[in-house]
């Protein structure tokens, strides 16, 4: 079983800038809730346990965001609100299953995953990017479904738009295991249009293996100077090591960009 999910969360948000120079992208609300809650809802409705968030010392509005207890409680003691009350003790949910760990240095996805190293117990763990919401069907539940099923890593794709495939990681394919699974041949980081094997983009939900910390120890910096998890899946692939692509079945909002998130408060509002 997948108990275990991580989150990195220590990311500049260069996107979301000038706001991501002051607050953490995470905590914006959309449709009235924070966009991490959306994320956590799904951890838990998929049976995850423990998620860890990999933050920074700049982050650190989101570790405070979990611990206010102080200030609740002096809230309570005063007002005795019940939606306050309500508001606490989904917090304090939270709270009981979030563990931190620091990436001080934006060194990218697979520096911020090697963070977790001594933290995780099983043979393989979920991840989650926080910018990538998935509503309507909970994708991490249908992906800890087909690990079960097929007994190896996963990752949800998705069809993009050709003209974007630079935006992305991009599969190329093997052969289709059933309508909506494939195993993967190989996985590119953000390549050019003419690199691009497909144009078959990685969503933001991996079910790793555990082995993957032994190739982030000594992996090299990628695209952008940036240690890439899709580097060290790609590495894996390599080595033999099982991926399915999962076409969810849900719909894809990218939080991680203005445009993007505006659209996701007007789709999370019309559910
Ligand atoms: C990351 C991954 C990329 C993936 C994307 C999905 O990119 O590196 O492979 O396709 O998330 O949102 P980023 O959004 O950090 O640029």
């Amino acid at each position: 079983m997948i108990k275990q999910a991580i989150i990195p969360l220590a990311g500049l948000g260069t996107r979301l800038l000038p706001l991501t120079s002051v607050f953490a992208k995470e905590l914006l609300p959309i449709n009235g809730k924070p966009g991490i809650e959306y994320i956590l809802d799904e951890c838990i409705d998929a049976g995850i346990k423990e998620v860890i968030f990999i933050i920074s010392k700049k982050k650190e509005i989101i570790k405070k965001y979990f611990y206010n207890d102080l200030f609740y409680k002096k809230i309570i003691k005063k007002k005795n609100d019940q939606r306050v009350k309500k508001e606490y003790q989904k917090i304090l949910k939270y709270k009981k299953i979030i563990k931190f760990v620091y990436q001080n240095k934006p060194l990218g996805t697979g520096d911020a995953v090697l963070k977790t190293k001594n933290l995780i117990k099983d043979s393989h763990f979920l991840m989650l990017l926080p910018d990538d919401l998935i509503i309507k069907n909970n994708c991490s539940k249908s992906m800890i479904k087909i690990h079960q099923k097929y007994k190896s890593s996963v990752m949800a794709s998705m069809k993009v738009d050709k003209s974007t495939v630079s935006r992305w990681g991009i599969f190329k394919l093997k052969k289709n295991l059933d309508k909506n699974n494939s195993l993967i041949d190989d996985v590119i980081e953000k390549p050019s249009i003419h690199e691009a094997p497909s144009n078959k983009a990685v969503i933001g939900r991996y079910i790793l293996p555990k082995k993957i910390f032994n190739l982030l120890i000594n992996q090299k910096p990628g695209k952008g100077g940036e240690i890439h998890i899709t580097d060290a899946i790609q590495s894996l692939i390599k080595n033999n090591e099982t991926f399915i692509a999962h076409n969810f079945s849900g719909k894809y909002l990218d939080c991680g960009t203005m445009n993007g998130y505006i659209k996701s408060t007007l789709e999370i509002a019309k559910l």
